[in-house]
């Protein structure tokens, strides 16, 4: 195994044993503030003290249905439906609607205990609707709930609000499904691709 000190012995090879043993402790004293310093970034970012931190929301969320989140977010509901997003589903042949394979990327949360299970239980998450890029909201409905009656809410309250759904860009939510440009092949069979 290639150590530390065994490229600190490479690099400084022939400068002296003095040298090396201060170079030595230089570089690990260097490492251990470099170490140090990324765990509190990491504790601090997990507590949102930087603000920069995206955290994931609460674990116990369920899938709503794109209805639920129209019933606050019109606006955003009614452009999503112009989408293609909106048409995943649809886009899979007869044969293919069953199909675990083509059902993760086709539907919202296939595979997880709130997702799409099937037409007859789930049809509302069926195709990549607002819970396939937000996250499961069920917490984040019921926060906001309290305040579905107020005009304006208080920087606090819009806070907890906001805090409660996911803000999945920093976790490139999009390539889960759209893998093809993240150097793999595509997973939807080449007799129905488009291209
Ligand atoms: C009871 C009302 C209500 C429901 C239902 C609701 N939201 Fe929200 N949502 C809000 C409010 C209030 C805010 C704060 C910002 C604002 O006023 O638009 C918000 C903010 C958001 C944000 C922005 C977060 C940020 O800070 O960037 C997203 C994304 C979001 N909601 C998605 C959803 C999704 C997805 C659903 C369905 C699962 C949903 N919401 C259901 C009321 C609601
Ligand atoms: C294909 C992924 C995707 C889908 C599907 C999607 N969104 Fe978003 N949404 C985004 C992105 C990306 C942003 C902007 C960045 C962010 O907030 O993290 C965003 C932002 C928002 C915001 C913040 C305010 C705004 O308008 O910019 C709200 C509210 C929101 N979405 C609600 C919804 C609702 C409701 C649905 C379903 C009807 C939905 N979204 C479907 C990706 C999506
Ligand atoms: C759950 C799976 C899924 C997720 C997550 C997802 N997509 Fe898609 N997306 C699809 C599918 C399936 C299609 C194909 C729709 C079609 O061809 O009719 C598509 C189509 C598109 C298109 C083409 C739309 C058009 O009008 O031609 C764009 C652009 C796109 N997605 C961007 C994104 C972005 C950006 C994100 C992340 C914010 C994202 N997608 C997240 C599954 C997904
Ligand atoms: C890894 C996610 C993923 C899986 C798994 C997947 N698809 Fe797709 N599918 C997509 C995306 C993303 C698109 C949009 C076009 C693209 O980017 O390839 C798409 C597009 C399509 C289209 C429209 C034609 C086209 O080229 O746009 C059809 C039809 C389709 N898929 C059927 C299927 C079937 C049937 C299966 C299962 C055997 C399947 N897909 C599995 C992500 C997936």
């Amino acid at each position: 195994m290639v150590t530390l000190d065994y490229l600190l012995t490479v690099l400084y090879l022939g400068k002296g044993e003095e040298r090396m043993s201060k170079l030595r402790r230089t570089s690990y004293v260097g490492l251990a503030t470099v170490a140090a310093a990324l765990t509190l970034v990491a504790v601090l970012g997990g507590l949102d003290l930087l603000g920069t931190a995206f955290a994931d929301p609460p674990e116990d969320q369920t899938y709503t249905g794109a209805k639920r989140c129209a019933s606050c977010h019109f606006t955003q509901y009614m452009s999503w439906k112009k989408t293609k997003h909106a048409k995943t589903f649809d886009l899979l042949p007869a044969e293919y609607q069953e199909d675990a394979k083509c059902l993760k990327c086709h539907t919202t949360g296939y595979g997880t205990p709130s997702g799409y299970k099937d037409q007859a239980s789930t049809a509302s998450l069926a195709g990549t609707t607002c819970e396939s890029c937000h996250g499961p909201g069920s917490k984040h409905d019921e926060i906001a709930q309290q305040f579905k009656s107020k005009k304006t809410l208080t920087p606090e309250e819009e806070k907890l609000v906001r805090g409660s759904i996911w803000l999945m860009l920093p976790k490139n939510v999009c390539v889960e499904c759209h893998t093809v440009q993240a150097h793999k092949k595509s997973e939807t069979p080449p007799e129905l691709r488009k291209k």
